[in-house]
């Protein structure tokens, strides 16, 4: 069957929908806590740099691409570059990295979702023990709530990109933003909170290493949902008479703005519950700051609020973070979806099927990884594993290489492919669409430079050096 291609409703519809692509669990954990660890205020300048010097010109590209070619990016690839084995190259990893990176997070929204549930079932107190993790990702419920994370994103998908996509960001969004303030602003009442936030905002730039600064860069990149093919099928969605630019920043202050502000409530939170926490020794991963720290942070309401205050609390939070990263699943997962419509001209019911279907089964390997199943908990040797063990598991492996690695070599990629390969004058005449004080603009001369320059060069460094640290035990810089 072949579909007419579709489309967002208005244009703030579009924004809500690529903010609520880009307003996950990065924003709501890792920032806040690689903030506080890395110098505060200084990681937030050097983020907020990247943010609009070097994200928001990939963004352009992404969306431009997607608009002049009304493809995702597996289709759009092939279309600007019909006879370039290169080019597919990068249309198949353009494609392959959201359908891996919707994977493992789609195992960590069935987790948010397990959480809430057992907080509403009046468990905060046995979640707050140590051992309570350990069990819970073993456990069979989690098939259960796999199936409702599952179901969820199916049904909003099912409806396409006004009906579901742009829907459900008009409720969860808007929804999540007032959750997000009414919790700040309620921390920020409790005794010791502000201890949270001088150590979030006072800048210490002494703290700012080349790693840190390697790290702020891929935070930045992957919390505005770059370099995973989302920003281009999104692109392809949008209307002609939006200006992209504009779109396009709007989107990055949303982000930042949301990051930013979920530091006010995860810092002062976490200080008061412990005025003597030093942040270096906060787990460097957001997933046990979330599911091992966080609930008894939140138990220690108790004294203040009784039991159902603190477990209200809890839950709301966990809500909070429920939206954030279903919106993102949803959009993630909409680009294999339409990868296999455009392809194959098949309709969006038949492409959700077989992409469900897919990413349910690898999905799979991933929640057994974690002690269900031999063969997956001890996957695979590589990086700081010692000889002879096979001491990362397949979760592992999928979060090492499509969410720490690869992102800026995608990123990379698509600027040299807008700029060379489909050219200037193109990419060009598409911003201009819709906007007309983009030609001739201090701001056309930079994106015409920094994108067929700079830019690529940076992302290209980030992703060497994180081969070699991630994969290798050194570094380049
Ligand atoms: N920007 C999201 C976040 O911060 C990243 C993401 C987007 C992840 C889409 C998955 C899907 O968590």
């Amino acid at each position: 069957m072949s579909t007419s291609r579709e489309h967002f409703g208005s244009r703030l519809g579009f924004i809500l929908a690529a903010a609520a692509s880009a307003v996950g669990i990065g924003n709501l954990v890792g920032f806040p806590v690689n903030a506080a660890k890395n110098g505060g205020a200084a990681f937030l300048f050097i983020y907020a740099l990247f943010v609009f010097l070097v994200c928001v010109p990939v963004m352009m590209a992404e969306l431009s691409a997607g608009r002049a070619s009304q493809r995702g990016p597996f289709g759009c690839y092939q279309l600007f570059a019909p006879k370039h084995p290169l080019w597919h190259f990068g249309g198949f990893l353009s494609v392959l990295t959201p359908f891996m990176i919707a994977v493992f997070y789609l195992v960590l929204t069935v987790w948010i979702l397990g959480f809430l549930l057992e907080i509403i079932g009046g468990n905060l107190r046995a979640m707050a023990e140590p051992e309570f993790f350990g069990s819970f990702i073993t456990g069979k419920s989690l098939f259960v709530y796999l199936v409702i994370v599952a179901a969820f994103v199916a049904i909003t998908l099912h409806f396409g990109v006004q009906k579901g996509i742009e829907r459900g960001a008009k409720i969860m969004m808007p929804a999540l933003f007032f959750m997000l303030v009414a919790m700040v602003l309620f921390i920020l009442t409790r005794d010791n909170a502000f201890a949270g936030v001088k150590y979030y905002l006072i800048p210490d730039f002494s703290k700012l290493t080349t790693q840190v600064i390697n790290g702020a860069m891929s935070q930045a990149f992957f919390s505005l949902s770059l370099g995973m093919g989302i920003m281009i099928t999104y692109g392809s969605y949008m209307d002609r008479q939006a200006s992209i630019a504009e779109s396009a920043r709007l989107v990055a202050i949303a982000d930042t703005a949301v990051a930013f502000t979920a530091g006010l409530l995860v810092l002062p939170a976490i200080f008061s519950f412990n005025p003597n926490t030093n942040p270096d020794e906060l787990s460097s991963s957001s997933v046990s700051l979330v599911f091992t720290f966080l609930p008894k942070v939140f138990l220690a309401l108790e004294a203040s609020l009784g039991y159902i205050g603190a477990t209200t609390v809890a839950a709301i939070f966990f809500i909070l973070v429920l939206f954030a990263a279903l919106t993102s699943l949803i959009s993630i997962i909409e680009v294999p979806v339409c990868a296999v419509m455009d392809q194959f001209k098949s309709g969006r019911n038949r492409s959700l099927l077989m992409i469900g279907a897919a990413i349910i089964v690898v999905s799979l390997g991933c929640v057994v990884s974690f002690g269900m199943a031999d063969f997956f908990t001890h996957f695979i040797n590589y990086g700081n594993c010692e000889a002879g063990t096979k001491c990362k598991s397949f979760f592992d492996l999928i979060i090492d290489v499509f969410y720490d690695t690869i992102l800026p070599l995608n990123g990379a990629l698509i600027c040299v492919f807008v700029v060379y390969q489909w050219k200037k004058r193109n990419f060009d005449k598409e911003l201009e669409n819709g906007d007309a004080d983009y030609k001739g603009s201090i701001m056309e001369k930079y994106i015409n430079f920094s994108l067929g320059t700079f830019i690529p060069l940076l992302l290209l460094l980030i992703f060497i050096n994180t081969v070699l640290s991630k994969f290798f035990g050194t570094s380049l810089i």
